[in-house]
């Protein structure tokens, strides 16, 4: 729970961009920290029970950015944000904007860059946990930019609950963990509903095979740690499994699916990676090499 602050206290006024699940999540985190609440939507009637809780519904940007000190915003993409943002006028007072838009991490600097020259505070985040997680000690959120913007938005900001990790001055790392991680999900989402398919193909039942594949989901853990200390020392040790036992494996992923019809293009470019691998002599080495071998054009160290 968080607590309540007394009646007494004077609360920054937080204004929301965006009503999307992850807006309203934040608008009624920010609400049940007894903020004030302004809200704004480019399309009306997504304000839900907001405005019942006490959250002042705006019809247009500039009345909702005027009525905030902090500024959250919250949209699909960068897209969004800059067709939202742009043409305001130039004076933000001392407003302080934090973007929670999902993005790159290029698009972060360069939204960064556009603040500083309107003399904009600005923070660029990621939101690491679904919306309902948000308020919650689930929630968690990384910022990066400017370390005094976020010194003065560290309260405002633990109205979201869980974990705000500050991660440097850049403002570009947030995004730059956050497409990381989207990285593995991306990935494993794609090799999950590959493996239902040629499970089903198989004849195998959706739950039998879950009991099972939830197995491999428990190795992760422990492996991505293990990587991680391998690619710092940049030593790859084969004693568990290597790359041309992956090889080997993914081959007989590739020619079942094959054999079905069902696409194999995700698991050719993994193998493509590991051929590649082994041509260059890293076959009897273990699977955490591949990532100082993705670079186009050649071998090198990640570390
Ligand atoms: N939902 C989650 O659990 C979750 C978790 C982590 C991170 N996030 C991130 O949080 C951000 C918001 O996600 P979301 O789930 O709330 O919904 P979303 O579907 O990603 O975004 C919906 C919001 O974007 C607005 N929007 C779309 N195009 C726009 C444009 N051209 N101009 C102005 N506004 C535009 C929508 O306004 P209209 O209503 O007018 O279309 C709505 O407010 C995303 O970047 C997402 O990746 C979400």
């Amino acid at each position: 729970m968080i607590p309540t602050p007394p009646e007494s206290t004077r609360l920054t006024p937080v204004t929301v961009l965006g009503l999307g699940p992850m807006g309203r999540a934040l608008a009624s985190a920010f609400l049940n920290a007894r903020h004030p609440v302004t809200i704004w939507n480019r399309t009306p009637g997504k304000a839900g029970d907001l405005p019942h809780r006490g959250a002042v519904v705006v019809d247009s940007v500039q009345d909702a950015v005027r009525a905030g000190e902090v500024i959250v915003v919250c949209l699909i993409d960068y897209d969004a944000v800059w067709a939202t943002l742009e043409d305001l006028p130039a004076d933000w007072g001392h407003r302080r904007l934090i973007n929670l838009t999902s993005g790159e991490p290029a698009q972060a600097r360069r939204m960064s860059r556009w603040a500083s020259a309107r003399g904009v505070d600005y923070l660029d985040g990621a939101i690491l946990t679904p919306a309902p997680a948000i308020g919650t000690p689930a929630g968690a959120v990384l910022l990066s930019g400017s370390l005094d913007v976020y010194e003065a938005v560290r309260e405002t900001m633990d109205a979201v609950g869980g974990t705000v990790t500050h991660l440097g001055e850049d403002p570009g790392q947030a995004s730059a963990y956050e497409v990381a991680l989207l990285d593995i999900f991306a990935t494993s989402v794609n090799g999950i509903v590959h493996a239902f398919a040629l499970a089903s193909a198989e004849g195998i039942e959706p739950e039998r095979f879950a009991a099972l594949a939830t197995g491999i989901g428990g190795l992760l853990p422990e492996m991505i740690t293990r990587f991680a200390q391998q690619i710092r020392a940049d030593h790859y040790p084969g004693d568990r499994s290597t790359i041309a036992s992956a090889a080997s494996g993914i081959t007989h992923v590739i020619n079942t699916a094959t054999s079905h019809g069902i696409d194999a293009t995700m698991l050719t470019a993994a193998k493509g990676v590991i051929n590649r691998a082994i041509a260059d002599g890293y076959g009897s080495e273990g699977l955490a090499r591949l990532a100082s071998l993705l670079h186009k054009g050649g071998t090198g160290s990640t570390a």
